[in-house]
């Protein structure tokens, strides 16, 4: 398995391009099931996770292809030759779900198995598969595969309620909604970017939605949708992370393509923490302000609240802060894998339940670190920048679902970084 060995350098600096959202482009992927035209893709995450969403879609009957250089995902479904998505590629991403309400309103049917758990928590599937109820669908569990149908004529429009606003079913309600007939409000939808680039996809495909981006979307199923061309939006978790290498390395870094719009709540957190951002024509411009890092809480919450793919990163910055600060993971129960491989590296962590508390040291001190999952990697790779002397993470394998030539773009702006194959 692949190493990437850092070694503590001084300030960073230079300008950094971001990429294509991976969770947008996994949601916009098996849109294509949805229509007989082609969907075209551009500005698309060259990444291990699109691989895998393609090699799915490919399963089902699909035809894509990944032109230049995987940024242009051409895709078009004739119809599904196939309504069951495997257990051994569900396992390795749980985004192969949203396969399940594109499948159910195009073809009537879908076997998908369940994800599983993962590192980071449960992950179960039930705010999905009661929404689906809720428009006619049945849905039972076999050997761990969801087993659903759509009888008697497709899905039928409904008023669903979320529990929780659950951006994959979100998601995959909104897909299944635009071919079901009649109307289908989604009340407590996820207000994610996210699900507002699929849904300005959706629409560029003739499907009707409003409200996307606030707690209440409503969609009127139409009889078919045709093609489209769209370019998927940046990465706001992409862009936080890099905005982080400046913050805590010194410095100053452009993130080119940046929005702030993307990710307010997280630069409210860095402004308090002593880091100056300013938007350019370009991007977002970053640099920590004169001395230390100051400490701040921090709470996750669904967008527009601080998101949770960033904790693990924020983390690693306020390991250094000047006082105790206080993290708050409310999504998901089991995210805080960082923290002991930063208290490996001299980190001052106590973590109980879903609440981290990290008294800030003046430096981490570099050390053989373990990768857990794809935002603990990158959030160990950020603390080792500023550590005294050499980290190796291992299991990196888990960078590669979620960061494009990560070694390429840190080293760009003056890191001390090598991936090194055993
Ligand atoms: C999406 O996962 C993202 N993945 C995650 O990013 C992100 O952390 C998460 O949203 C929250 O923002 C993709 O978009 C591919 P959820 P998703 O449904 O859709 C519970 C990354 O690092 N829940 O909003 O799976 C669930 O267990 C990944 O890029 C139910 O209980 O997230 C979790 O605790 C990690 N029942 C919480 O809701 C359900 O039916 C959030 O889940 C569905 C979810």
């Amino acid at each position: 398995m692949d190493r990437i060995i850092v070694t503590g350098n001084g300030p960073v600096q230079g300008q950094i391009a971001i990429a294509g959202a991976k969770n947008a482009c996994l949601a916009l992927m098996p849109a294509c099931l949805l229509s007989e035209e082609p969907l075209t893709l551009t500005n698309a995450p060259r990444l291990s996770d699109i691989k895998t969403m393609t090699e799915l879609l490919r399963s089902l009957g699909a035809e894509i292809s990944a032109l230049s250089d995987g940024q242009v995902v051409a895709m078009s479904c004739h119809g599904a030759v196939n309504h069951v998505a495997e257990y051994d590629i569900v396992r390795k991403m749980r985004a192969s779900n949203l396969v399940l309400g594109p499948l159910l309103a195009r073809e009537g049917r879908a076997v998908v198995s369940l994800p599983g758990g993962c590192a980071i928590g449960a992950r179960p599937m039930d705010i999905h598969t009661d929404g689906l109820e809720k428009m006619g669908a049945t849905i039972e569990l076999k050997e761990g595969y969801l087993h659903a149908e759509a009888p008697g004529g497709g899905l039928k429009g409904a008023a669903i309620d979320f529990p929780f606003a659950s951006v994959g079913a979100t998601e995959n309600i909104m897909m299944a909604a635009t071919l079901a007939k009649g109307t289908t409000v989604i009340n407590n939808a996820a207000r994610e970017p996210e699900i507002v680039d699929l849904a300005s996809c959706l629409r560029k495909m003739g499907a009707q939605i409003e409200g996307d981006g606030t707690s209440t979307i409503t969609i009127e199923g139409v009889e078919r949708l045709g093609g489209a061309t769209h370019q998927v939006v940046t990465d706001r978790i992409e862009l936080g992370t890099y905005m982080l290498a400046p913050a805590i390395c010194g410095g100053e870094v452009e993130c080119l393509g940046g929005q702030i719009g993307l990710v307010e709540s997280f630069v409210e957190k860095l402004h308090l923490a002593g880091v100056d951002v300013e938007e350019t024509d370009k991007g977002l411009k970053v640099a920590r302000r004169n001395g230390r890092i100051k400490a701040v809480d921090v709470k996750t919450e669904p967008f527009p609240g601080f998101p949770t793919d960033l904790q693990a990163q924020m983390m690693a910055l306020l390991c250094t802060a000047e006082g105790t600060s206080v993290l708050e993971e409310t999504i998901f129960e089991n995210r805080f894998m960082h923290a002991p491989e930063l208290v490996r590296m001299g980190a001052d962590i106590d973590v109980h339940g879903g609440t981290a508390t990290v008294r800030g040291v003046e430096k981490l001190k570099g050390a053989p670190v373990m990768a857990t999952d794809l935002r603990a990697s990158v959030s160990l790779i950020l603390a080792a920048m500023a550590a005294e002397g050499e980290t190796v993470v291992n299991r990196v394998y888990h960078l590669d679902r979620g960061y494009e030539k990560v070694v390429r773009k840190l080293s760009g702006i003056g890191a001390q970084i090598e991936r090194v194959s055993e």
